[in-house]
């Protein structure tokens, strides 16, 4: 929180990702209108990075709209700020708040990662055990995946085109526009059924979960999807 005296002047914050090595996303940052354009975005952004080497942490990922207002961007300031002090765009989720309005994220390092280190792969049971739609978006939803014990031989396998299907459908009925999926980037074998039914990938968070193992981001357009299945 940035105060002059007793006045709270703008906001800002981060919140720690579970189950990840040191990364954080940044929370909602603003700052009053009166007190815009005089650099105290970033002095306000600034102790916050600072507050984060102390705690040792990796890495921070923003979430950034590009929704527009009589053509002008009101996050412009904002993503300007970002990138000033080294944030770079890693993901663009097209049409992610609504048709029109995509979400950018950005990353920081604060230790540089390396490219070498590589992440075993591993092939685990995954099954889709709910879906709803995304907060802050309009018609956009994803899936809820759990990791199931296998039972070596005759073991459960892992999800498959139909099970994407039924997601896919359930979705169109409750009216969505659009499935965001994200993975670790070490499960080989989700990548068949999500081509098969349509699923594009679009990006990663480099170093999302730890170093070397990355956040891959799907999307599917539902738009469409039941024209051409006829
Ligand atoms: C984002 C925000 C906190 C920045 O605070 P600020 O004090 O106005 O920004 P600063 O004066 O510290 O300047 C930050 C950078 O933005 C640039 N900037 C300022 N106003 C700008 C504008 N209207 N368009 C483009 N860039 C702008 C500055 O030039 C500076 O970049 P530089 O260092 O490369 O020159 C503030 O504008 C705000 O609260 N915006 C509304 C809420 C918001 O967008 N939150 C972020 C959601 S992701």
């Amino acid at each position: 929180m940035l105060v002059d005296d007793e006045t709270v002047l703008g906001i800002s914050g981060y919140r720690e990702v579970e189950n990840c090595d040191g990364t954080y996303y940044l929370s909602w940052t603003y700052l009053d209108e009166k007190y815009r354009g005089q650099g105290l975005g970033k002095k306000m952004l600034g102790n916050v990075l600072d507050r984060l080497r102390e705690l040792d942490a990796r890495k921070i990922f923003v979430k950034v709209s590009d929704y527009q207002e009589d053509g002008i961007s009101i996050y412009a300031a904002a993503l300007s700020m970002y990138k000033s002090f080294g944030f770079e765009v890693e993901v663009v989720g097209e049409d992610f708040y609504d048709q029109g309005e995509s979400q950018t994220i950005l990353g920081l390092e604060f230790k540089p990662q390396s490219d070498e280190i590589v992440v075993a792969d591993e092939k685990p049971v995954i099954r889709f055990n709910g879906l709803f739609e995304i907060a802050e978006t309009d018609g956009a939803y994803t899936f809820e995946w759990i990791v199931e014990k296998s039972t070596g031989l005759f073991g459960k396998r892992s999800f498959s085109p139909e099970d994407l299907e039924v997601g896919i459908g359930s979705v169109k009925e409750q009216g969505g526009r659009k499935i965001f999926l994200t993975f670790p980037s070490n499960l080989v074998l989700i990548h068949r059924p999500l081509q098969a039914v349509g699923f594009k990938y679009v990006g990663q968070l480099r170093d999302y979960y730890e170093e070397g193992l990355h956040e891959l981001h799907f999307s599917h357009d539902l738009e469409g999807v039941g024209e051409l299945s006829e």
